[in-house]
């Protein structure tokens, strides 16, 4: 990544620095959202409940996929748990050392790149299943996490489910994407702060049903949900015995 891109990097460097800053996210037809960056940096007890249930799954040797600024790692290597947080972000990886996130790597989910059976659990926290981009990347990325990790390893997701939703320009764009052939809940966004702006990307959404659908024959299953109050929901995924399913 060029230093020009890491938008979402300079935005937690800027929070880490004390300035009050806010996440701006441009849809790829012009729609925009604002959220606060001070989220990344929550700690355990502000946590939704769906969250804090979530981690009571975390075992072993963690990967923490699109690790942010490292509130999740951070916890975990706190209660002992061995934590490696990679990022794409050269700046959320600065800020993750500085707060004292021990092991810590850049590295895009794309190219990871790790020793058969290196890790028991993965964990994709702050909606990063999302990570997964499409359909057919997400298949693609589980057969590498299958390969990466251990037996009975474990990954813990969280995503939203995109039709929980009644915003007119959401379902607007979900039917513009199933027109095209993608996801409905493939978002191609981007994200700008100040002077900086990353590259596009896919951001992809999806129900509890299309979860389970992208994962089957993968050689992973849904062990079970964990349900929030609104959209958002967490996955517990366990290794099937067998690759390819039960
Ligand atoms: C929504 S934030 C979640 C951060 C963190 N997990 C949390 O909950 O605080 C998404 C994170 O994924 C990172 N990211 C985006 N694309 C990535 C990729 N292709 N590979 C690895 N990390 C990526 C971003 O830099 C950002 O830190």
């Amino acid at each position: 990544m060029k230093p020009k891109e890491d938008a979402f990097g300079q935005m937690i460097w800027a929070y880490y620095k004390g300035k009050d800053v806010f996440e701006v996210w441009e849809r790829s037809d012009g729609y925009i959202t604002v959220d606060p960056t001070k989220t990344y940096f929550s700690e355990h007890k502000d946590w939704a409940l769906h969250q804090r249930k979530a981690m009571q799954f975390v075992k072993g040797r963690v990967l923490d996929v699109g690790c942010g600024a490292g509130r999740h790692s951070l916890h975990l290597q706190k209660n002992g748990l061995d934590v490696l947080g990679i990022d794409v972000s050269p700046l959320a990886i600065k800020v993750c050392r500085l707060r004292g996130l021990k092991k810590t790597r850049v590295m895009s989910i794309e190219e990871m790149n790790f020793k058969p059976s290196s890790f028991d659990s993965v964990i994709m926290m702050g909606n990063n299943f999302s990570l997964f981009g499409s359909f057919r990347k997400a298949r693609r990325l589980l057969r590498k996490f299958r390969s990466i990790t251990s037996e009975d390893a474990l990954i813990i997701a969280e995503t939203r489910d995109p039709y929980k939703t009644d915003n007119p320009s959401y379902l607007k764009y979900y039917e513009f994407n199933v027109k095209r052939g993608r996801m409905s809940g493939q978002l191609r966004g981007r994200i700008r702060f100040e002077g900086y702006i990353s590259k596009w990307f896919d951001w992809l959404m999806v129900s509890k049903e299309e979860m389970v659908e992208i994962l089957n024959g993968t050689g992973w299953k849904v062990k079970e949900f964990i349900e929030s109050e609104d959209a958002q929901y967490t996955a517990i995924i366990e290794k099937c015995k067998r690759r390819g399913g039960e």
